[in-house]
């Protein structure tokens, strides 16, 4: 027999109930669930993410730096905000003990030996919600041969994530012949925000990076693109953070590097310390040489 409660007296009718905004840029009437997938994605003390892409395997196989995951990318894992990763990848090298969220690729198709942009949603998302996933993602190909069809698939992934409290990442894609540059990144970026990504992936530049994020109503995060010198990609980082960016979802810039595990601590430092390239990079190689 359950004890019967008396009745308590602790109701503070002084304390008024805290009602707050939400932390991120354009987020505040989205619902509860998608609110806590994001906060889990971007730490809520400062915004920002450090998100480790690891998906280039879905459309070009075994990456340099990628070819086993297991050995290579798992000791990396504790250092990142969020993994980005395919399903595949996910269930057979990921043990489910790892606790880290997830931004799981719902796109693809095509491979590099065909038409990039032709791609589709590639899963159901019964099987985001199995995974646990905190975000999806799909690549957006503005001005490519198949931009309706990537933009199109982009809304359907958006409703169907809506109906679960599943945010959507929008990834702009750039194909060889576009001029990468602000005009275009401005449009591509808000054409994902308008449409009703949660979120929005893209290249930074050196020129005009500002508009972009300024005119994106919605946090963006960049890409990290080919491997450069590990300096010269802290400054990216850098310079985009300044700029308005939420973060950065790197991949070979991180796994490519000669420590992997010091560039992603030298990262985590410009980007959730403000730390400055120079000084992040003296982290790098402090840590490299232990
Ligand atoms: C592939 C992707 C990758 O996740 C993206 O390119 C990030 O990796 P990198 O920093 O190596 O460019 O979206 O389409």
């Amino acid at each position: 027999m359950p004890e019967i409660d008396s009745e308590g007296k602790n109701y503070h009718q002084d304390i008024k109930q805290k009602s707050e905004l939400f932390f991120l840029k354009g987020s505040n009437e989205l619902g509860w669930g998608m609110k806590n997938r994001l906060s889990r994605i971007f730490n809520p003390r400062d915004g920002r993410t450090i998100m480790l892409a690891i998906d280039h395997g879905y459309f070009q196989g075994p990456t340099t730096g990628l070819e086993r995951i297991d050995v290579n990318i798992l000791p990396l894992v504790p250092y990142a905000d969020t993994v980005m990763l395919t399903r595949g990848i996910l269930r057979s090298t990921f043990a489910p003990s790892v606790t880290k969220p997830i931004v799981i690729r719902a796109s693809g198709g095509p491979s590099i030996l065909k038409e990039l942009s032709n791609e589709e949603i590639a899963m159901d998302i019964e099987d985001s919600i199995r995974l646990n996933v905190c975000a999806m993602a799909i690549q957006i190909f503005i001005g490519g041969e198949y931009e309706s069809r990537s933009v199109i698939n982009m809304t359907k992934l958006v409703d169907m994530g809506t109906r679960y409290g599943i945010p959507t990442l929008a990834v702009t894609a750039v194909g060889k012949e576009l001029t990468r540059d602000a005009k275009y990144f401005r449009l591509a970026t808000r054409i994902c925000a308008e449409l009703g990504a949660h979120y929005v992936k893209t290249y930074y530049i050196d020129e005009g990076f500002e508009t972009v994020t300024a005119a994106c109503p919605v946090p963006i995060v960049i890409a990290g693109g080919k491997k450069r010198p590990e300096l010269d990609a802290l400054k990216m980082a850098y310079n985009a953070i300044q700029q308005g960016a939420a973060g950065v979802d790197m991949g070979r810039n991180i796994f490519q590097a000669e420590s992997p595990v010091a560039m992603m601590k030298a990262v985590g430092a410009v980007v959730h310390e403000n730390e400055t390239p120079e000084k992040a990079f003296d982290l790098y190689n402090t840590l490299k040489s232990k």
